[in-house]
Formats: structure tokens, sequence, C-alpha cells
């Protein structure tokens, strides 16, 4: 058993300016929207706290005060008129917000998606599914909360601090100073607890992480669980890791439940330290009772946003580590693109392997100085024992891997000087397991990228011989195949392959015939289809049955990764056994 994640998932930084800014850069387009979000906060702000002073005018001046009743009615309208546009202004500025942080990660998702699809199929051999989806779905939500809760938030925090502090000042310097006395305990306890939590938070992602990847793997794997009776084994192994999250979500939690009531409990010292000092100078008569009042709802105000902290310091934290791992993923390296590569259009269809060497991650050599020359409109079967390296072979052509040592030409063009695109363009592969995508059977043939008429569809999927069983198929080229559709079986895969690739008509055409045996009529009809798709083309076959192996021209024999031509299928099959096994 092995976990997933990966190292960087382990290194939760707390704030780092270089990604922090970064993620600024994609707050940029939308600045005028952010800015005006701000405008409103602030202004909503500032009602809020005119609030407890136009109550302490109420008092001082009107209650207590000379003031006539009338113009105590008067502030009161006023103070009911600056709740509603305080209101009004609030909403408008919550849609705003909101609003351009969903427009936002609905960018960076884009940039994700246009970005993974043209990452070299290396990054997928090394990435499970599993936490490449979390990334571009989780990551990207948390990143939303950074914009919406935090940074907006986190201005109008600072400048109701300040206001609140302002104003206290000018309302009562003494009052106020001794209010002030107990910030230094404030500042301790968040330096203390942003310390803790950004540990007990580290350990959480990281648990996190490890039953995300639980998940996925388990998920993928449910028919071998099924078939061997693993459930059992399976949530032994989940257990044990479910306890681990269960324990760092503790810990946190217990962070968490602290960290309120400390807060609590020092304004509740402020607050005696307040009626200490102010109610003995409010009953000498030198201290307003009304600013005594005031002061009390600004004391209030004041621990609203360092009670959120708690919350907000762990938003921080989740949208840095989320936007550490999507930066990740946008900073892996795309197919590198040669600037002198050449366009590349209609082809005749050589195909040139020149002391060509691979290996896939430096390790053991996969093919070993191959060399041959295929000519246009050549039939070539590739023969070999499993493991032989007759996959990788057939990935270097389409570039869906570089060769290590050696060139590989098209038409005598070296196929690393050829725009992707256009290299891609003109080689038709089908996979040794076909991938259907979900949608009705004719998306699944032009990948809703070749327009064709039914007409032509039809002839396509006779051509490809898929016909007969598309006609079968409740709603015809319509009905919706793979997530929720019906499910095809492995020959009818192939057949359907088959049509696509002769929409898409490349000049080159590769086949990995999937090892899985098929009953005869099925055989036959692949034979007649095969025979059909290399009319004309180029093709090269990895072929596992005879009946494959006999219509080529001329018959490769890979083994250990290297290539032997055999002269006649005669030849093969009277030396079959010492062929593979030598
Ligand atoms: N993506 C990969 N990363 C690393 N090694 C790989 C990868 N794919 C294949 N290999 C290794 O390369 C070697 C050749 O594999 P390859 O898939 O080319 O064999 P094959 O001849 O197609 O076998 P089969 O007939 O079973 O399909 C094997 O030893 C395999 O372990
Ligand atoms: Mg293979």
């Amino acid at each position: 058993m092995h976990d997933h994640h990966n190292f960087h998932e382990e290194l939760t930084p707390g704030y780092d300016p270089k990604v922090f800014k970064r993620l600024l850069t994609y707050a940029r387009p939308y600045s005028g929207m952010l800015f005006l979000s701000l405008l409103l906060i602030l202004i909503v702000t500032s009602i809020q706290l005119a609030q407890p002073y136009i109550l302490k005018i109420a008092i001082d001046d009107y209650i207590l005060g000379p003031g006539t009743p009338r113009g105590l009615q008067r502030l009161g309208i006023y103070f009911l008129f600056i709740y509603a546009l305080g209101m009004v202004l609030n909403y408008l500025q919550f849609i705003i917000l909101m609003q351009t942080g969903q427009r936002i990660i609905h960018n960076i998702r884009m940039e994700l998606f246009s970005h993974l699809q043209k990452l070299p199929i290396q990054f997928f051999d090394k990435n499970p599914v599993g936490r490449v989806v979390t990334k571009v779905t989780n990551d990207a939500e948390t990143l939303n909360e950074m914009y919406t809760s935090f940074l907006v938030n986190f201005i109008k925090d600072l400048f109701m601090l300040t206001g609140i502090v302002i104003i206290m000042l000018r309302l009562h310097t003494t009052l106020a100073l001794i209010s002030f006395s107990i910030i230094p305990l404030v500042i301790a306890a968040i330096t203390i607890y942003r310390k803790k939590a950004r540990q007990a938070f580290r350990e959480l992602r990281k648990q996190l992480s490890r039953i995300n990847s639980f998940f996925a793997e388990n998920i993928a794997g449910i028919r071998v669980i099924q078939v061997f009776n693993q459930e059992r084994q399976r949530l032994n192994l989940f257990n044990e890791i479910n306890d681990s999250h269960f324990l760092a979500g503790l810990k946190e939690l217990k962070l968490f439940a602290v960290f309120r009531p400390i807060m609590d409990l020092f304004r509740s010292l402020a607050l005696a330290l307040l009626l200490w000092y102010g109610s003995g100078s409010v009953l000498t008569g030198v201290i307003p009772f009304g600013v005594l009042y005031a002061f009390i709802t600004y004391l209030d105000q004041f621990f609203r946003p360092l009670n959120d902290m708690s919350d907000k310091y762990s938003i921080l934290q989740a949208a840095m580590a989320s936007a550490e791992r999507i930066f990740d993923l946008m900073d892996e390296k795309q197919e590198y693109s040669n600037i002198q590569a050449k366009p590349l259009t209609t082809i005749q269809g050589s195909i040139d392997f020149d002391n060509v060497w691979f290996s896939y991650h430096n390790e053991d050599w996969v093919l070993k100085n191959v060399n041959f020359h295929i000519a246009p409109g050549e039939k070539i079967a590739v023969v070999g024992p499993t493991g032989a390296g007759k996959s990788s072979l057939i990935n270097l052509i389409n570039r869906f891997y570089n060769t290590t040592k050696g060139e590989i030409k098209i038409d005598g063009q070296d196929i690393n000087k050829i725009i992707l695109q256009d290299l891609r363009k003109q080689i038709g592969v089908i996979h040794q397991d076909v991938f259907l995508f979900s949608g009705t059977v004719k998306e699944n043939i032009t990948l809703n990228s070749i327009p064709l008429t039914d007409w032509e569809l039809e002839k396509i999927a006779k051509s490809a011989n898929a016909y007969e069983f598309i006609d079968r198929l409740p709603q015809k080229f319509d009905t919706p195949l793979g997530e929720r559709g019906i499910l095809l079986s492995s020959g009818q895969r192939q057949l359907l392959a088959f049509a696509r690739m002769l929409a898409f008509n490349p000049s080159i055409f590769i086949l990995d015939e999937a090892t899985a045996h098929i009953d005869s009529y099925t055989e036959h009809l692949l034979q007649e289809t095969l025979d059909h798709a290399a009319k004309g083309r180029t093709s090269i076959i990895i072929a596992h049955r005879l009946s494959t192996i006999k219509q080529a021209d001329r018959i490769f024999l890979i083994r250990e990764g290297r290539l032997k031509e055999i002269s006649s299928f005669e030849e093969l099959t009277s030396n079959l056994y010492s062929y593979f096994h030598e």
C-alpha cells in the first residue's frame, strides 16, 4: 500500500508573498469591480461606525441634555435612513464581490483545463487522476474564498479597527487608552494561535489528501476489490487513514475552541476596566453617559473582527495551500514547442527510425537501437512478447514521448521539427483500450469536430463494420454512451474506434490490437474493417491475432526492445516458440 500524496502537499505554507502576488494578478482584470466593492464596504463600515455615535448624541444631547423631542425624532429618522442605506449598500457590495470572485475562479479553471490538456503524457503517468481532479475542483473553490472572504474583508477589518481606535481616542483619550491596554494581550494570543494553527492545519491537509487518494484509487480498483473479497481489508486500511484525519481535525477544533473564549475573556476584561474607570467618572459627571455607552458598543465592534480572526486565518491558510498546488500544476512544463517547427500538410506516408533508443524515465532501455524504413502505403505487422516495447514504439511516432537517442522521420522530415498538431493530424492511432467519452455514438465518432452529414456518417460506420450494432441501439447514432449511457462490449468499442479513425482520415494508421480474445465472427468483422482502414494508408499494426499478421506486407518482431524483421509469415509460424522464448 503506498500513498499517492506528493511532497508539495505536505509543505503547507502560512503566507507566501510570491504566491499572494501571483493570486493578485488574477484579480487585476477585475480591479475596478474589487475597488467598487471595497468602496461600498468602507461606506457600510463607516455607517456601522456612525451608529453608536448617533446614539451617543441622542443620549447626551437629547435624552439627558437640552435637546427637544422634535430633534430626537429627527435623529431617529436619520438613524433609520442610515441603517437602511447600509443594508442596501451591503447587499450591493456582496453581490459584486461574489460575482467577481466567481469570475476569477472561472478564469483560473479555464486556464487549468487548457494547460492540463497540453501536458505531456508523462505527467499523467505520474499523477493519479484523483489528485488532478481535486486541484481543478476543490482547490479552485478554496481560492474563491480567498478573493471573496479574505481580500476585501481584510481591508475592511483594518479600516474598522483603525476607525474605532481614532473615534475612541477623539471621544475620550484616557478612556480609550484604558480600553486599549489589553491590545498587547490580544496580539500575543493571535501570534500563538497562528503558530499552533499552522501546524494543525498542515497535518489536517496531509491527512485529507491521503483520504482523497485512497478513495480515488479504491473506486478505480473496485472490480478487483470485489472479485477478491477485499472489502473488509480495504475498510480496515481506510479506518486507519480516517482515524488519523479525525485526530488531526480534532486538534484543529480544539484550537478553535480555545481561541474564541480567550478573545471573549479579553473583551470582558476591557469592558470591566472601562466600567471600573468610566462609571465613577460618569457618576461624578466627568464623562457623559452617552460616551460610555458609545465606548461599550465600540469595544464590541472592535472585538468582532478579532473574533473572526481564527476563521479568516484558516481561510488564508487553505487558500495559500490551494494556490500553491494550483500554481504547481500551472507550472508543469507543456509539450516543448520547437520554434523552428515547420508545418506539415499532405504527406506520402513514409516512416523512418534511425538508431532510435528510448527509455521512459532514464531507467532501463525499452527500445534499443531500432532501425527501419517503411514506404508509403506499406502494411506492417509488429509482433513480440508482452512488455517487449511494442506500444512504446508506436507512442514515439506521434510524440507521446520523445526519443532518448536517434531520430524518427515522416516523409524524410525529423518529427521533432514538425508542428505537433500537424504531425498528429497525419497519424491515427487506435490504442489497446479504446476510450469513449460520455456523449452520443455520433459525438464519439466525430468528437464534435468533424462535420459529417448523416449519409457520410452511415458510410463511415459501414466501412468500420460498426453500422450493424449501431443500427440496433435504441437511438442509433444518437444513443448516449459512456458514463450514464450504454456500455459497449470491447469488440464494439474497437469497431467504433475504427469509425472514429476513418472520420479523421489520417495518412498513417496505427493500431495497437487489444489482447482480449474475441469471437470468430467479430474477428472476421475486425479483419474486414482493418483491411479497409489500411487501404491507401501507411499502416503499423501491433498484431496479436494470426489473421492480422497474415495480411501484412512485412513483419517486425520486437524482443526485449530490439527489432528484427522476419521474412515471412511462414518463418514466424514455424519458429513461433523460439521467437518468443529465447
Ligand atoms: N508509461 C510508462 N512508464 C514507464 N515504463 C513504461 C511505461 N509504459 C511501459 N513501460 C515499460 O516499458 C516496457 C515496454 O512496455 P510496452 O507497453 O511497450 O510493451 P508491449 O510490447 O506493448 O506489451 P503488451 O504486448 O503487453 O502490450 C515494459 O517493461 C513496461 O514496464
Ligand atoms: Mg502494448
